[in-house]
């Protein structure tokens, strides 16, 4: 990891995987800090894919103004499938040393921060920053885009409840993670929902039709079921069984898709990007690589990519238990 001082003359940044707001205040506090280290910063657009394809320009510090409060990320970014074949990584090497590009920061989630290891075993000096709303990943206690996203979805729970307890209904309110129940726990607990669903912990369907009759036959006006995208059985499986029984309250879902990963970061998200875009940078010219800025508590710590990609972040038994409590 720790190597001596480095002089780089240019570094690459990317941003890819799924987009988390925070990412562009993350990428200017990389521009902006390698600039005032004297070092040249390329932009790489359309993250591993436009690291093979060589769409890189240079950004200084101007071309990072008025990012800061934009969701999304203005580099852009992909899901690259050639970058996960040798060919892809021979030529993405190639085109980065034809470029001049010394060293890289790698913006994303745990596919991206694998990418960023396929990079340190061919030479490569990386440092990745953990960007997804999931919090899946290893090694940190919060990625960019998490409190954002978090927001995003108790603000929309917030105002479905209102038409739920007027109207008598159930609603069953599906939040993102493919696997992991993050999202959908802390939303569920701080909106008070009767039952949260997440992949991590098994619960039979059975379990959520007698809460949900159970919170009508106790007088509730409405009952909100918060359920992470990858629980089985899906959203609309579950919701036709409910239906097709007697519960007390007319039964609606809403899947809240991709309006979570949007809009602008908040206060936290953006103070968390800009130092996780300081400290990487701050990292690569003291030496450092084949490591990722990981929160831990207050401070920002070193965490090995071997360690963060051989690993997934679980749900604390503290989350799981406040639900259970909590929902009665
Ligand atoms: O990993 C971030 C994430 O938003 C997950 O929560 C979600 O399951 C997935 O990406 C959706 O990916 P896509 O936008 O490719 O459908």
């Amino acid at each position: 990891m720790a190597i001596s001082r480095k002089e780089f003359r240019r570094i690459g940044v990317l941003t890819s995987g799924g987009d988390a707001p925070g990412m562009n205040p993350c990428i200017r506090a990389v521009v902006r800090t390698a600039r005032s280290m004297g070092v040249e910063v390329l932009g790489i657009e359309n993250g591993f894919e436009g690291l093979i394809h060589g769409n890189f320009r240079s950004l200084g510090a101007r071309d990072v103004g008025g990012i800061l409060q934009r969701g999304g990320t203005f580099l852009q970014t992909a899901r690259s499938k050639e970058f996960m074949e040798l060919p892809g990584q021979i030529e993405a090497v190639r085109q980065m040393n034809n470029a001049g590009m010394e060293a890289i920061v790698v913006i994303g989630g745990d596919g991206s921060l694998q990418g960023g290891m396929t990079l340190v075993k061919r030479g490569i000096p990386v440092v990745g920053i953990p960007a997804s709303i999931d919090n899946d990943i290893f090694g940190t206690d919060m990625c960019i885009g998490v409190d954002t996203a978090l927001n995003t979805i108790v603000d929309a729970i917030d105002k479905l409840r209102d038409t739920a307890s007027s109207h008598n209904s159930a609603f069953l309110v599906e939040t993102m993670g493919r696997h992991s129940g993050y999202l959908a726990i802390q939303a569920g607990i701080i909106t008070g929902a009767e039952m949260i669903l997440v992949p991590e912990v098994a619960t039979p369907p059975s379990d959520v039709v007698r809460a949900i009759e159970d919170a009508y036959r106790r007088g509730k006006s409405h009952a909100i079921v918060v359920i992470a995208e990858g629980y089985e059985p899906h959203t609309a499986d579950l919701a036709k069984l409910i239906d097709s029984m007697d519960i007390g309250f007319n039964t609606r879902v809403s899947i809240l898709g991709h309006i979570q990963r949007g809009g602008k970061p908040s206060a936290f998200d953006r103070m968390l990007a800009s130092r996780y875009g300081v400290w990487a940078v701050e990292a690569l010219l003291s030496g450092q690589s084949g490591i990722m800025a990981g929160l831990q508590g207050r401070e920002i710590v070193a965490v090995p990519l071997e360690e963060v990609i051989s690993q997934k972040r679980a749900i604390s038994e503290e989350f799981i238990n406040m639900a259970r409590v909590l929902s009665r």
